[in-house]
């Protein structure tokens, strides 16, 4: 199996560890969305799309990126890191890659320390090693069926 795990991390790069942890346990392919295009997306059996939570949404790049692919026939799962990680926020991504043809085969969630100008009000700490590991078995038990 070929994947591909393309994701948004900015704020304090909590969706990069888990991103790179999946990655790293299934031997997938890691992209930036800054560096992606539709045409990157062809090839692979499997595709990740993660992001940070932002006011409530996942990053806006991943829906510039997916809203210009008409059509996307894949297997695809989301992941989130957020102050409060809740189903909520997977909901309008998994609309918008359904309406694009394609099946949601899982999703994944997890603490993501959150905070302003050095100042961390929730989660320190977090994704930690633990969260890193769920999201290595999450990956893998995918891939392996
Ligand atoms: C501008 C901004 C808005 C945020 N909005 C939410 C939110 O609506 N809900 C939530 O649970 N967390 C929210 N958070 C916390 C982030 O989702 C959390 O810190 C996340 O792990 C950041 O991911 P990143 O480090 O990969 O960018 C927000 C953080 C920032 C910087």
């Amino acid at each position: 199996m070929n994947a591909l795990i393309i994701y948004k991390s900015y704020s304090r790069m909590n969706t990069e560890k888990v991103a790179k942890a999946m990655a790293e346990a299934v031997n997938a392919t890691l992209k930036k969305v800054e560096d992606a295009n539709p045409e990157d997306l062809t090839g692979y059996d499997l595709i990740g799309i993660g992001s940070g939570i932002y006011a409530g949404k996942y990053h806006k790049d991943l829906y510039k990126l997916l809203e210009k692919i008409p059509r996307l026939e894949k297997e695809v799962f989301l992941f989130h890191t957020a102050g409060k990680p809740d189903e909520k926020y997977d909901k309008p991504m998994r609309e918008l890659l359904i309406s694009k043809g394609c099946k949601v085969v899982g999703e994944f969630r997890c603490p993501g320390a959150a905070g302003l100008l050095g100042i961390t009000w929730s989660n320190k700490g977090h994704p930690d090693e633990q969260d890193l590991e769920r999201a290595r078995t999450f990956a893998k038990e995918l891939f392996h069926g």
